[in-house]
Formats: structure tokens, sequence, C-alpha cells
């Protein structure tokens, strides 16, 4: 019996399979390393002294899922895998459909067809659009505002129509908020294939010089400080809800989906300034235009993640900087 995790050497599918491991849970691995490295599956089993199977295979690629399905006993799955870059989504839209939808349609299909109907997705914070409204909670209502939010919102309808026309089905929907830090042994951590979007990876860039400096998209918002404000949460934290959502769908069936996010909002200049006084280096900045498509303030509401499936954040902004810049220095 295992867990098969897509995208399992990714920076939230490693982790994931860490705190999986260290669980006691079997699990499976499949992942064709687009925006990761296969250094990562070493390090996991570094980390754990745990072994497992690993299948370099695209999620699209049907006869791959067959023979993970048949080769191994799945009982649920914990799904990743995708495209995850906003800008490259509206540059790129089919792209965007072509992988993130057809690899889950490709997915639910192989778990129909063995009988493994236990669904965990990487949803995202961007189903709710421009929020009207903080904290978020699950009720507010949904929106995308490109392609990749498109298809995180499609996804998310998908496995809510497919519980209504099964109800076997045990699917949960996380949303996670912005997941930053890395393991504490400094081993795995964010290492993003390319050039990356989000705001760590780039202060990384800056304070290491691999970067001049680092832009912040605008310092007029209606905020305190007039930059962006965003719910930054550990990423060993969100792995740790992945094990809780893996339990909750032991019990229950249904389709809920669940914030997964601190419930603080953090601004731009916070985290920047966090990051230089714990780590005690310079992050060189500017202040530059506001980036289309970002919203003032987005945090969350993750009281019924807490009530539902026991998990609530327990690491902090300091950690969060400290275990970034720890990954950085030791790669
Ligand atoms: C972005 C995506 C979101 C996706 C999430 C996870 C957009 C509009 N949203 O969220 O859909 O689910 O990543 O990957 O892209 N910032 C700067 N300078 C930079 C980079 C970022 O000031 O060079 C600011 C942004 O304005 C924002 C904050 O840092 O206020 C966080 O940005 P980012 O890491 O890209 O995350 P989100 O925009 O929240």
């Amino acid at each position: 019996m295992a867990v098969l995790v897509t995208g399992g050497a990714g920076y939230i599918g490693s982790h994931t399979c860490i705190e999986l491991l260290k669980a006691g849970e079997d699990i499976v691995v499949i992942d064709n390393f687009y925006n990761s490295k296969p250094k990562a599956i070493e390090m996991i089993k570094e980390i754990t002294g745990r072994d497992f199977a690993f299948y370099e295979n695209d999620c699209c690629d049907r006869q791959a899922l067959d023979r993970i399905f048949s080769e191994n006993f799945i009982e649920e799955v914990i799904h990743f895998a995708g495209y995850k870059a906003v800008g490259e989504s509206c540059l790129n839209p089919l792209m965007y459909y072509n992988n993130n939808i057809n690899a889950t349609l490709a997915l639910l299909d192989t778990m129909n067809k063995y009988g493994c109907r236990r669904f965990v997705f990487s949803s995202s914070a961007t189903v709710y659009g421009i929020p009207k409204k903080v904290p978020v909670t699950e009720k507010m209502p949904l929106s995308s505002i490109n392609p990749y939010g498109s298809t995180k919102l499609m996804i998310e309808n998908m496995c809510r129509e497919l519980y209504t026309s099964d109800d076997r089905w045990s699917i949960v929907l996380l949303r996670y908020f912005n997941p930053i830090g890395a393991h504490e042994s400094g081993k795995i951590g964010e290492d993003p294939n390319g050039i990356p979007n989000n705001l760590m990876p780039l202060i990384l860039r800056a304070a290491t010089g691999k970067m001049a400096t680092l832009t912040v998209f605008g310092n007029d918002y209606p905020t305190p400080d007039g930059t962006c404000i965003r719910d930054y949460i550990h990423v060993v934290d969100l792995a740790l809800g992945h094990l809780a959502a893996i339990n909750y769908a032991r019990k229950n069936t249904g389709c809920p989906a669940f914030n997964l996010g601190t419930g603080k909002g953090y601004s731009v200049l916070d985290i920047i300034n966090t990051f230089e006084k714990v780590n005690k280096v310079k992050v060189p900045y500017v202040i530059g235009a506001r980036r289309p498509g970002d919203a003032a303030e987005c945090y969350s509401n993750p009281t019924l993640a807490k009530k539902e499936l026991g998990w609530k954040a327990e690491r902090g902004l300091e950690q969060m900087c400290a275990d970034s810049w720890n990954f950085i220095k030791n790669n």
C-alpha cells in the first residue's frame, strides 16, 4: 500500500515526500524533472534513510500511469505535478491547459480504473482571483485571472463534479497561500529550473549577487507600508498539511477545499527586512511599478483546516527566512 506523489521532486512535493516517509507511509513518486532535479530524489532518500519506487515519467503518459498502478498498490494520490508560472501561462495558455488538465484527467481516469479514489490536489489561493475581502475563507467566490489560475479552477470543478457523480471518491482540494522556506537540513529547498518569478527565490538571487537588485512591485498600495501583503507559509508546514489531508481522506468521502496558510499577512518590505535581520545579509532592492494582476492583500483564514484536518501552521517568518537562506548557502 502506498501513496503516489506526482511531482514529488518539486519544491512542495519533495518536502511532502519527506514528511510522508517520516510518518511511516510508503510512497511511489512520478516526476519528469521539468522543473526539478534528480538530486531532490537522492536527498529525500538521504534525509529519511528510506527507499521508494521512482518513475521518471510525465503524468500525461497514460501507459506509464498504468504501469505504476499495476506494479504498486496505490491507495492515495497527491497530485503536485503541473506548470505554475503565471506569466508563462499568459504567453502560452495552451501549454498550460494541455499539461495541467491532461495530466489530471489521465491520473483520475487511471485511479478510477484501479479503484483508487482518494485524491489530494495542489490547488492555490489563485482560485480566489483578486479577493474582495481579507482574510479569505473557503466560501468566498472563485474566479481566475490568468490561464494558470484557470487550470487550477477547472481541476477543482472537475473534482467536485466527479464526487457528485460518484460519492465513493474522497477528494481534498488544498489551496496554498505563499510557500517559502526549506527543509531544516538545508538539503532540499526551492530550486526552480530557469529564472524564478516568486518573491523568495528572487530575494535569494539578490542576496547572493546573482541578480543586481530585486524590484519591489509597487509601494503605492493601500497597505501600511504601501507594498503588497501575502500569507507566507513555511513549506514544511504546508507539507504536513498534506499528511493531515491524506488522513482526512481515509476517514471521509467528499470534495472539500481547505486554505493552507498561516492567517497572517506580511508585506514585501516585511519579508525583505526580516530576511536581512535574521540572516545578516543585504537584499539590494529598488521600488518599481506595480505588477499587473497583483492584489494589494491576500491572506487566509485557516480555521477550517484547523477544525477539519486538525492542522495548523507552526513555523514563523524568521524561521522561513533563515531556512531559505540556509538552503541556498548549502547549495
Ligand atoms: C503568485 C501567483 C499565484 C500563484 C503563486 C504561487 C501572480 C499574480 N500570482 O502569487 O497565482 O499561485 O505565485 O506560485 O503571479 N514581488 C515583488 N517583486 C518580485 C516578485 C514578487 O515585489 O520580483 C511581490 C509581488 O508583488 C507580491 C509578492 O511579492 O506582492 C509575492 O509575489 P509572488 O511570490 O509572485 O506570489 P503571488 O503573486 O502572491
